[in-house]
């Protein structure tokens, strides 16, 4: 058995590294760097029963629905130094509701809101904060829209390390900016956007030897690679025709596609599932980069990203040569929707009972405009993963309840499924005459 190393994710020149190396970049060609995982010699149905029979167990590592796949994860002499808040083990949520609004006639929800910080984001940084243990960093950072620092805040002070936030002044929600104050970090709120913060942080971190715990790092997408085995291993290997998930700095898309491609190369599964990564109109530079079919086409960030689901306002996402191979790969599509699909379709996943924060609706939107162009079917087997808490944004779904809510460019939305507070007086009879309507 080889041990995991770190491999540059350009296919031209895939030079290898330790595992051990702190690095973020191929120092031979820039590219971007992933984890070559080294695996054991169990096959594909002794791990499958394996992993299923650890759920019955109540170790800390079986417990965690990240660590519990620890075979296909690069820590295999490392997973005892784990940093795990019981992370994973989110639900598979079928709503017949959310289907119908789709144009599907199922769908079903995989809801990384219900992890330890409310975010998908704790997936990653699991391996992302055990990293940083095992390579003995005192100081880890990221810069945020407000999830992963969140979720860093949280697992760094559990480790004992010290978490350092960079977040975007006024572009957060409070909901998330709360947790990386309750949980503990340095908050550090920057005059300056997502994209420009980041080019921030990647020399600070160098300068001052902090470890950088963005999604540029190739141990948060091995942790978030889970997401897709524990979706499978709770249909019982039965695999889906879309996964359809929201799409920002790209990441996420990024851990999907490894997930399924590992799980086929070694016989896990048979077929790929489609890709359908959905994007904010305003924020929407993969679908113009996927909409071009030019040979020599060329990635244009976009300056000055906008849109009120602001955990996916990135302009510039870092990860986008993973996501087009990733996408291209598993034959999938990219779209994009606007502020008021993305709000009306929350409102509806909010009236299953389920609710989510603003840009993983842009999931539902995406699958209602997708089915309506013909591209999935209404008999598709359609997985969407809601990618946070519905209390993660509490502003914006009382303004869109109240008539209140406004795009980025100051057009008011319609409330089309408002739910407005009534009030009324200390009175019972007032209070049963209004209710017998
Ligand atoms: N959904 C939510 C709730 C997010 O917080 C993010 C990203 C995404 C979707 C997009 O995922 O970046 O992997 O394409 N949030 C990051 C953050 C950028 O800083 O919390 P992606």
């Amino acid at each position: 058995m080889n041990a995991s190393a770190l491999v540059c994710f350009n296919r031209e020149c895939r030079e290898r590294f330790s595992i051990t190396q702190v690095l973020y970049n191929c120092p031979k060609c820039g590219g971007l760097l992933e984890a070559d995982v080294a695996r054991g010699a169990s096959n594909a149905a002794a791990l499958k029963k394996l992993w299923r029979e650890r759920r019955m167990c109540n170790t800390t590592l079986d417990q965690s629905g990240v660590w519990r796949y620890r075979e296909l994860l690069p820590f295999e002499d490392h997973a005892d130094l784990a940093v795990s808040l019981r992370e994973g083990n989110t639900p598979l949520l079928e709503s017949r509701f959310a289907a119908q609004y789709g144009g599907l006639d199922r769908l079903m929800f995989k809801h990384q809101g219900f992890n330890p910080t409310g975010s998908f984001k704790d997936n990653g940084m699991t391996c992302g904060v055990t990293q940083a243990i095992r390579l003995g960093m005192k100081r880890v950072a990221c810069v945020s829209t407000g999830n992963t620092s969140a979720s860093m805040a949280a697992y760094a002070s559990a480790a004992g390390l010290h978490p350092i936030v960079f977040i975007p002044r006024g572009n957060i929600s409070y909901g998330k900016l709360a947790q990386a104050l309750e949980y503990g970090a340095r908050t550090l709120q920057v005059e300056a956007n997502f994209d420009r913060i980041l080019a921030l942080v990647r020399e600070l971190a160098n300068r001052l030897g902090i470890y950088l715990l963005n999604s540029i790092n190739p141990f948060r997408i091995e942790g978030q690679k889970t997401i897709v085995f524990e979706m499978l291993d709770q249909r019982d290997w039965r695999v889906p025709d879309w996964i359809v998930l929201p799409g920002g700095n790209l990441g996420n898309t990024s851990a999907f596609g490894k997930a399924l491609r590992e799980l086929r190369e070694f016989a896990f599964i048979e077929k790929m599932p489609r890709l359908a990564v959905i994007q904010a109109e305003g924020a929407a530079p993969f679908y113009d980069y996927m909409q071009s079919s030019d040979a020599g086409r060329e990635f244009h960030s976009i300056g000055n990203p906008e849109t009120l689901a602001t955990a996916i306002r990135i302009g510039d996402p870092v990860s986008w040569p993973k996501a087009l191979l990733e996408v291209s790969e598993s034959n999938g599509v990219v779209e994009k929707v606007s502020e008021q699909e993305i709000a009306d379709a929350k409102a509806q996943i909010g009236k299953c009972g389920i609710g989510c924060e603003p840009a993983s609706a842009a999931t539902l939107a995406g699958i209602r405009k997708l089915t309506a162009k013909g591209t999935i079917s209404s008999d598709a087997d359609v997985v969407a993963v809601l990618t946070g808490n519905v209390l993660k944004d509490p502003d914006y779904i009382y303004r869109y309840h109240t008539g209140q809510l406004k795009a980025p460019n100051g057009e008011l939305l319609r409330s089309t499924f408002g739910n407005q507070p009534e009030v009324v007086p200390n009175d019972a009879e007032a209070i049963a005459k209004l209710l017998a309507s």
